[in-house]
């Protein structure tokens, strides 16, 4: 059977940020609580026109510049900050990328797992047909209560994969390991805009379901510990990795030093302390990160992956870096993304994180506040209206 996995990688996130020794300030907190303690520096704050549809689309148009549209076959769409109860949010992403009427859409939840599910799932659509190429995009914008304890660890982003046959920058091997249980770490019931969440009873599930998931792999595939060049964690926040890697490494009695174990993480998580949480598609902007700000050749690597979603469940499975896969990343789009974003005062900060949210089906035009290819240019009739730019 030929090999399959990620043929191409993009993410995407806002072009405003919050430095989080601006919120220390507020808070009257150390600031290296967030940049040491947490390992935080910024977090993203979508603009007012911006949602789960524009960053999903800005993420994926990278990736359908070249007469793929017409050749992609499924688009997964993964995001635990859905729009709609009933309508899929990739439906408005397929127009906005012009994908062919032909193509299969749906969308995924399972908190921050179901980008991982979708991979999976995209696998196995091309495993049985080949020549199709499937498109998973993972969006999502992390937001907790002010003054909670959960509020330095918001950020939103998106990343889109083109899942294929003989990709071009990861093959992902068939064993995984799973772990699943019925626990209240992390929620957001549908009234509500904010995540819930029992922040140190979550930390403890996140590396429970690691060992557990890890162990379920061992079952299944004969790749050890040492057998991994880098890991990409789940990222709420970048210590978590660092934890849950010195976790599993203990399990595994690794006898790697602590700068060892750090330089197998180090790389993944460039991206998101500046960036911030973005759930469901932080573990694949970590994987971006690593691809693209490693020093080393990467081809032919192992890499170890350790998907989370809170309530729970959890994946761990590896794929193998191709030779070559430099070509096939957005390295400098995303340097000059990352670099011409703006720093936002408290005050804006507020302003967009209290942006309204219409419910009277009355006409509201937005404001043209984003820096991307496409926004939400307004909400009437109770109907979302996105445009390209
Ligand atoms: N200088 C350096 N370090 C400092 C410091 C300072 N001045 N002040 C505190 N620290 C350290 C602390 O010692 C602590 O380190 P350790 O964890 O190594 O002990 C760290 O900074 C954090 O400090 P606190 O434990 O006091 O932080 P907190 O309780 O206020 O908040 C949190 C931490 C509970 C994780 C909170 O950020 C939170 O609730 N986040 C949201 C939930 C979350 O992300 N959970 C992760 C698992 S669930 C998941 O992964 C799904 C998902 O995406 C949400």
């Amino acid at each position: 059977m030929s090999s399959v996995g990620i043929d191409q990688i993009s993410f995407y996130t806002s072009n405003y940020f919050l430095d989080l020794r601006t919120l220390a300030k507020v808070q009257e907190t150390d600031p290296d609580k967030y940049y040491q303690g947490i390992g935080q520096e910024k977090m993203s704050m979508a603009a007012h026109d911006e949602d789960i549809v524009t960053m999903a689309a800005n993420a994926a148009y990278p990736l359908v510049q070249s007469g793929e549209a017409e050749q992609v076959s499924t688009l997964l769409f993964a995001t635990e900050t859905g729009i709609d109860q009933s309508k899929a949010a990739g439906i408005y992403v397929h127009r906005l990328l012009g994908l062919n009427n032909n193509c299969r859409v749906v969308e995924l939840k399972q908190a921050c797992y179901s980008a991982t599910a979708a991979i999976q799932m995209a696998c196995a659509l091309v495993a049985r047909q080949p020549e199709k190429k499937v498109l998973v995009i993972a969006s999502d914008i992390a937001r907790y209560d002010l003054n909670t304890p959960g509020e330095a660890t918001q950020g939103c982003g998106a990343v889109a994969m083109m899942v294929t046959a003989q990709p071009r920058v990861l093959e992902i091997d068939p064993e995984v390991g799973n772990y699943a249980e019925d626990v209240m770490d992390f929620w957001r019931p549908n009234y509500r805009k904010t995540a819930l969440v029992d922040g140190k009873y979550s930390t403890k599930i996140y590396l429970k379901a690691l060992k557990k998931a890890w162990e379920d792999f061992r079952e299944s595939s004969s790749l050890t510990f040492n057998d991994f060049a880098h890991f990409c964690y789940h990222l709420p926040f970048s210590r978590m990795a660092q934890k849950a890697h010195q976790h599993l490494a203990k399990a595994n009695k690794s006898e790697l030093d602590a700068s060892g174990l750090e330089q197998q993480i180090a790389d993944t998580l460039s991206y998101n302390r500046i960036i911030g949480n973005s759930y469901t598609a932080s573990m694949y902007i970590g994987l971006s990160s690593l691809l693209e700000n490693s020093q080393d050749n990467l081809a032919e690597k192992r890499i170890g992956f350790f998907s989370y979603g809170s309530g729970c469940v959890a994946e761990f499975f590896s794929g193998k870096v191709v030779d070559g896969y430099q070509e096939c990343l957005f390295k400098e789009q995303h340097r000059e993304m990352l670099d011409k974003r703006q720093e936002v005062t408290y005050d804006e900060y507020l302003n967009l994180y209290k942006a309204p949210d219409p419910k009277d089906g009355e006409a509201h035009t937005i404001p043209s506040d984003t820096q991307g290819r496409f926004r939400l240019a307004a909400i009437s009739h109770h109907k979302r209206e996105y445009v390209a730019i």
